[in-house]
This record gives structure tokens, sequence and C-alpha cells, in this order.
């Protein structure tokens, strides 16, 4: 943990973005005006950009809202709550996956089946994304959110679930009203070709057994574009979407209680209730696509999924069926043509 806690009570003042006197931060806050100089001079590491102008004094660049448990406890009906164990909130941390694996490989979450403990992080440091990627993670801008579930089915039952996962992010931000999303196989959330939110599921324990399902959620939902640098693929976020700053509390509570109802659904039928949905949502589907695996690729037209939501790709040499893994899809260069 850094030191971010401490700038937290000023980052709250300042997260409307108007401007406030370094006196009276001073007098809110029971420190000296410099050291209010001195901690916002701290913002920097954390990617907020500060207005100060003299006679003014300091104003954020992009206001923020700082996630609160309060207020996502709020959005989460009583029914749904009461199978939430713990909800943390973390200023900064490596990533919240490898934090809630850290906890289960101490002992120190002991769920019993059915029940969730959810950690949120402001920023990650060392945010994971599938195939060893880096999912870039800038304070206050975005969600990052880990949900652990024990599982006592074994793997095999987990087969299809990101799928799952993805079509219940779908729902969740379809009901605030974000409009134009489709996922691609197998746990991207696009918009016009442009990532807005990505899943990561790691499982751990006994694979035929009892096994914790820890799925990461990355949602993009206002990027300063500064922090985005290192991204390499298309991305955007809920405020180009929208045109409109998005409660992140509230953004929370409906992506949380989505994915809870989705893998209740998921408990009872399987894949089987998400299929059509996801062929409704597919943006590659009929699509020339490449399939790169880390030793080759494969050209071929994306024909949606299996029933255990494998990718069916239609290939000179006949249909083939590609389990998850290692693999990333992308449009073929002979769409374009
Ligand atoms: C991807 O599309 O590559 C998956 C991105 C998953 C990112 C989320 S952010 C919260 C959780 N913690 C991580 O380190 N990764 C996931």
């Amino acid at each position: 943990m850094t030191t971010t806690g401490s700038l937290l009570p000023l980052i709250g003042i300042l997260s409307d973005g108007r401007f406030h006197s370094g006196s009276e931060l001073g007098r809110q806050l029971g420190i000296s005006r410099s050291a209010i100089w001195k901690n916002i001079c701290k913002f920097a590491e954390l990617g907020l950009e500060v207005h100060a102008v003299r006679g003014k004094g300091y104003k954020l660049k992009y206001p923020l809202t700082l996630l609160e448990s309060s207020r996502i406890y709020a959005g989460i009906p009583d029914g749904t709550r009461s199978s939430i164990l713990q909800l943390e909130i973390l200023d900064t941390i490596d990533s919240t996956n490898s934090h809630a694996m850290r906890l289960i490989q101490q002992g120190k979450l002991s769920l019993q089946p059915g029940q969730y403990s959810i950690h949120l992080a402001e920023q990650q440091s060392d945010g994971k994304g599938r195939r060893g990627r880096q999912w870039i993670s800038p304070f206050g801008q975005n969600i990052y959110l880990t949900m652990v579930r024990l599982i006592d089915t074994g793997v095999i039952a987990t087969e299809g679930l990101t799928l799952a996962v993805g079509l219940a992010i779908i729902r969740a931000l379809r009901e605030l009203k974000v409009p134009g999303m489709g996922v691609k196989w197998p746990n991207d959330i696009l918009v016009e070709g442009r990532k807005l939110a990505g899943i990561l599921l790691e499982i751990s324990g006994d694979i035929s057994g009892i096994c914790q399902l820890t799925i990461g959620v990355g949602i993009n939902v206002r990027n300063q574009p500064e922090s985005m640098e290192q991204v390499s693929q298309p991305w955007t976020d809920l405020y180009q979407v929208t045109g409109k700053a998005m409660n992140r509390n509230l953004l929370v509570s409906q992506v949380v209680c989505h994915i809870m109802s989705a893998l209740k659904e998921f408990e009872n039928n399987g894949l089987k209730s998400f299929i059509a949905e996801w062929q409704d949502n597919d943006v590659m589907k009929d699509q020339q696509v490449e399939l790169v695996t880390t030793r080759s690729s494969v050209q071929g037209i994306a024909r949606g999924i299996s029933e255990t939501g494998a990718l069916l790709l239609e290939t000179s040499q006949g249909m083939q069926v590609i389990n998850g893994g290692e693999v990333s899809l992308r449009k073929s260069a002979l769409n374009d043509s």
C-alpha cells in the first residue's frame, strides 16, 4: 500500500472539479497551506492532473467520484446483499485479482458456496489483462473489480462462464443506457471496435472439487487520454460512449448484481440460456477473422459459439472448435478490402 490513503480526504474535496483555495482546504483538513501544496504535488504520481490558479486555488482537471462501500451497498437489493460476505475498497494495489488470490492462499477468505467476496481498487499498479498483458489502471477513473466465489463442482462446471459474465456486464450497462455494445469472444466488451471492458477469470483450488473463482472485471469509465498512451489496442470509455459522467458507485452496484444473477442462471442452466443472447451481441459473427495463438495464426469465418462456449471457426479445412486459453481473435485484414 502506498501513501495514497493520506491523500484521499484532499482528493475527496477536490473530486467535484471546482476550485478550492489553499486556505479553505487547509482549514477543512486541519493542515497548513504548504502541506496542502506538498500533497497536491503528489497527485501527479496518481495520474491526476490539477489546475493551480493564483487567487482561485486548486481544481482537478477531471472531476471524479470516489468509490464508497455504503453507496455501492445502497444500490444492491437486500436479497442479493446477503450473499456478499465482504466488500473491500483499496486505494492502491498491484492487482485486485492477485490480491484476492493471495487472500485465498493465506486462508483469509472463508467463503461458503454461493457467497461472494468483492474487492475494488481506485488504482492498480500491476493490473493484469489476458495473455500476460498489462491492464493500465489509473487512479479513480475506471472500475477495477474482483469477485471471488467458491464452487464445489470442479472446473469443468465453469466452462463458458466468462461468456456469461460478459453478457452480465452488457446487461448492467444497458440498464444504465449505454448504447452500441457488443461482445467479442471470449471476454471483451466493445463499442465500435474499441474496447470498453474486459474480464479475467482465474481459478484456483481442487480442479475436480472445491475451487475458487476469481472474476476480474475492468471497465473504462473516464480515462484521461494521457493515462492510456501505453495501451496498444483501440479503447473507449463510458464518457466517450454516452457523453456523460457515470456514477462509479452505481455502476459497481449494477455490475455486481448482474454478475451474481448471471452466475445463478449459469449454475441452474449452464451456458444454454446465454447462447442466443451471445449470438445477438457477437460483433465477430460471420466476419472473416484471424485467430492468433502464441505459435500460429488461423484464418476463417467466425460462426458463433458452441454449447460449451467454444468459438466455431469455419476454415478451409472445415469447422474448427476453439476452446479459450491463450488465443486472441481479431478481424482479418480481408474484411477491410
Ligand atoms: C482483458 O481484457 O485482458 C482482461 C482485463 C481484466 C482487468 C481486470 S481489472 C480488475 C482485475 N484485476 C486485474 O488485475 N485484472 C482484472
